[in-house]
């Protein structure tokens, strides 16, 4: 849901690659490869590993708390060329969203036009339910996948009601403000055993109790939050720091973009939910407890800005205090001029492609192997991977087993 910068950015991608208009770069669905079988080892593309569907069989279908077309929507988040956009525009112009599910209090600073009237949560479900079963018969299309790619939500944190789905559930008929839109949507998606995958930093599908819906549903769900600009970056190099014990004693990140998602994120509240996505990684990788005298009093601090004129070329600067030999201090400074968009779409592309994978492949709840895509990884076990080394191992591993190249009782979390 969500027909923003990343959604349309990704839906006219898809169509431009269709007709050779753009390559995927990014998307390792379409240009990674993978160690073949052990009787002949050399790479093959991934997808003459393991049975993806075709760019050419998908459908578009989105819900918006605005009426703008994919194409209007497009042309607004100023991502791609108009040129492009242009040349796409019959089949953009064709996707109009369904009206959203909307609540005030989580996204405040959006003037919802385009929503379903103000009802209870489990009317709001209902037509959740009837927009995906009149998309799939005017689609004709036999498998879904539900991506996560509204707004930033107001920071809501996991209590007693988010921990079981018995409790969720008797919150849902009791129209309990606690339960955002983006849990509405999973928990319909999820009932009709579709994957669900939250792009955004906003807890939705990875509360525990819907977490267990998926497993009851048997149906894969990931997320959370795209890991694209700075957050990559850093997933890179703290591994490498690592490696070779060099200390750090600081690490300090801004950034400032001008998209809508910026705006929204210029709420604190809507801020708590990105700050908390953004945080995670570093302690994971730098495993203080392990290496007290080189990381034990790590400084990690960031920081995000809306600054209108940058649109969505966003910047991030990084500036990182190591320490080395005899407790040197040492600096390094990252300028990192990035589209947020643009990295963020072939993720998009990827995360469609591999939920309905791992559902053709028997897989449920939380998908491990994919936080190779996520800041703050949605995990079966409690235990998160941020490297992003030990993320694509894990990645090539489980693609492995479902090619059948490695035995499947080496299956893992
Ligand atoms: N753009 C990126 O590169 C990127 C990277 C990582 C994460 N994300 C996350 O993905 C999400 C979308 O990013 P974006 O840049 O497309 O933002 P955006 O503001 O351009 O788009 C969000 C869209 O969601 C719609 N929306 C808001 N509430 C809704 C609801 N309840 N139901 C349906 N639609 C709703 C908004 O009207 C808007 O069109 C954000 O949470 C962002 O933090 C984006």
């Amino acid at each position: 849901m969500g027909a923003g910068s990343l959604s349309t950015s990704f839906i006219a991608g898809v169509l431009a690659v269709r007709r050779g208009l753009g390559k995927a770069i990014g998307a390792l669905t379409q240009l990674g490869l993978l160690a073949g079988p052990p009787e002949c080892p050399s790479p093959v593309p991934v997808g003459q590993a393991v049975p993806l569907s075709s760019l050419n069989d998908l459908a578009f279908g989105v819900w918006d708390i605005l009426p703008d077309s994919v194409y209007r929507a497009a042309v607004k988040a100023r991502v791609l060329d108009r040129e492009l956009l242009d040349e796409l525009r019959d089949e953009l112009d064709a996707i109009r969203p369904w009206k959203g599910i909307f609540d005030p209090r989580y996204v405040h600073r959006i003037q919802a036009t385009h929503c379903r009237p103000r009802q209870g949560h489990r009317a709001n479900v209902a037509e959740i339910d009837r927009d995906l079963g009149s998309f799939r018969e005017s689609a004709g299309i036999e498998r879904m996948v539900l991506l996560n790619a509204a707004s930033t939500e107001a920071y809501q944190g996991i209590e007693e009601i988010h921990s079981d789905l018995k409790l969720f559930e008797r919150a849902l008929g009791a129209d309990d403000e606690r339960i955002s839109p983006a849990m509405l949507y999973s928990y319909a998606a999820l009932r009709q055993r579709i994957p669900v995958v939250n792009l955004t930093p906003s807890h939705a599908v990875d509360i525990p109790a819907l977490l267990q819906l998926s497993e009851e549903m048997k149906v894969p769900v990931a997320g959370r939050d795209l890991k694209t600009g700075q957050t990559l970056l850093k997933t890179i190099l703290a591994p490498g720091l690592k490696a070779r014990v060099l200390g750090i004693a600081g690490w300090y990140s801004t950034n400032i973009l001008g998209n809508r998602d910026g705006e929204v994120l210029d709420d604190p509240q809507c801020l708590k939910s990105k700050e908390e996505s953004k945080l995670a990684a570093l302690k994971g990788i730098l495993e203080p407890d392990l290496f007290p005298e080189l990381y034990g009093d790590l400084v990690h601090r960031v920081r995000i800005d809306y600054y209108p004129p940058r649109g969505d070329n966003k910047e991030s600067w990084d500036n990182i205090d190591i320490v080395g030999w005899l407790g040197y201090p040492m600096q390094i400074k990252i300028d990192f001029l990035c589209r947020d968009s643009i990295l963020a779409a072939p993720l998009a592309l990827d995360l469609t492609l591999l939920a309905d994978l791992a559902a053709r492949s028997g897989l449920r709840g939380a998908q491990d192997w994919l936080s190779l895509y996520f800041k703050n990884p949605t995990v079966k076990n409690g235990r998160q991977v941020h490297d992003l080394l030990a993320q694509r191992q894990m990645w090539e591993d489980e693609l492995h087993r479902i090619a059948g190249w490695k035995p499947n009782g080496a299956r893992g979390a």
